[in-house]
């Protein structure tokens, strides 16, 4: 493992930045056209060629697939100029395909870095997640507990009504039963259609987006994502994998997973400080997305350190061809 302190998340972050700016600005002759796959591929190689000129020996740890499967950004691809630190990087470059095809909110281009050794390496799998914002002692909602259980202790912890709380949950049928069961407690729910990275988000600024706890079942790669944002603002993330069948156990095997029942905190899925940035491509309630005008093209993006909590909204206007 690259020790930590040969990390220099400080003069790194900013180039993380426009590793994301890079992904989401590509993106935008693609937002609202319809086309996922067109968008993703936007966002994948200029995200490759931003990250190819950091000065890491970066290796990606959470990517686009097994090597078989995705030809840039795959799992084990070594990506930098090769010199400068060993750094697990965890990324997707268009998280929200679906969401960015129809100008839907909440599509992010996201990365993040940490030392060498410091991801878990999440299978493509689901992960059951659970995640709450900064200010609550650990282990005040658990996997363990229904999905009731959760709210009224999460409401008594805050010092609320269960009808104070928002749980935001993506819209699926297998999250069927535990929509219906939330209702029961009079908690609101934020559904959404896509976008689980941002839904965790969500948790750390309840005052900005209304949310106060994030669960159900999504992508095990966005998990560790969230996991590393959490690092960032505050605020916790529980999760289990998910396995379905003999393939997804063997994709376990592979990456080195020995205990299927495991339930890890935020701080076994990123064990290290960690760098994180996520730039908006459609409008969301953390940062705005890709603006358009004649001439220019504006992006936000959230940069963040967990070393120092550090959290930076920056926007940047460029003129475009
Ligand atoms: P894509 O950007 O790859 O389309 O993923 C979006 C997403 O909604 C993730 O945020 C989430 O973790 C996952 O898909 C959920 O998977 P599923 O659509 O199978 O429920």
């Amino acid at each position: 493992m690259t020790k930590a302190a040969d990390f220099n998340d400080r003069s790194l972050s900013l180039g993380l930045a426009r590793v994301s700016e890079a992904a989401a600005i590509a993106c935008t002759p693609l937002i609202g056209r319809g086309d996922e796959k067109a968008a993703d591929q936007a966002a994948v190689d200029a995200m490759r060629t931003q990250l190819n000129k950091l000065d890491i020996a970066g290796v990606v740890v959470i990517g686009e697939g097994e090597r078989d499967e995705a030809p840039m950004l795959y799992i084990g691809e070594e990506v930098g100029t090769g010199t400068g630190p060993g750094v697990d990087i965890a990324l997707d470059p268009l998280e929200g395909t679906t969401l960015t095809a129809k100008d839907m909110p909440n599509a992010l281009a996201v990365i993040a870095m940490g030392p060498r050794g410091s991801m878990l390496h999440a299978p493509d799998v689901y992960m059951d997640k659970l995640a709450i914002g900064p200010g609550y002692a650990d282990g005040v909602v658990t996997l363990d507990m229904s999905p009731s259980e959760r709210v009224a202790a999460l409401a008594a912890a805050k010092g609320c009504t269960a009808r104070d709380i928002t749980v935001c949950v993506l819209e699926r049928p297998r999250h069927e039963d535990m929509i219906a069961e939330l209702r029961g407690t009079g908690a609101a729910i934020r559904l959404i259609t896509d976008g689980d990275v941002a839904g965790v988000m969500h948790c750390a600024e309840p005052d900005v987006t209304g949310i106060d706890m994030y669960m159900g079942s999504g992508g095990a790669p966005e998990g560790v994502l969230a996991a590393a944002a959490l690092k960032c603002m505050g605020g916790q993330i529980l999760g289990r994998l998910m396995f379905r069948n003999d393939d997804e156990t063997g994709r376990a095997t592979k990456a080195g997973i020995t205990d299927f029942d495991r339930v890890y905190t935020r701080d076994d899925l990123v064990t290290e400080d960690v760098i994180f940035a996520a730039t908006g491509v459609t409008d969301g309630s953390l940062v705005h997305g890709i603006k358009r005008e004649v001439g220019y093209v504006t992006a936000e993006t959230i940069l963040m350190r967990s070393k120092t909590g550090s959290v930076r909204r920056m926007i940047y206007r460029n003129p475009v061809a």
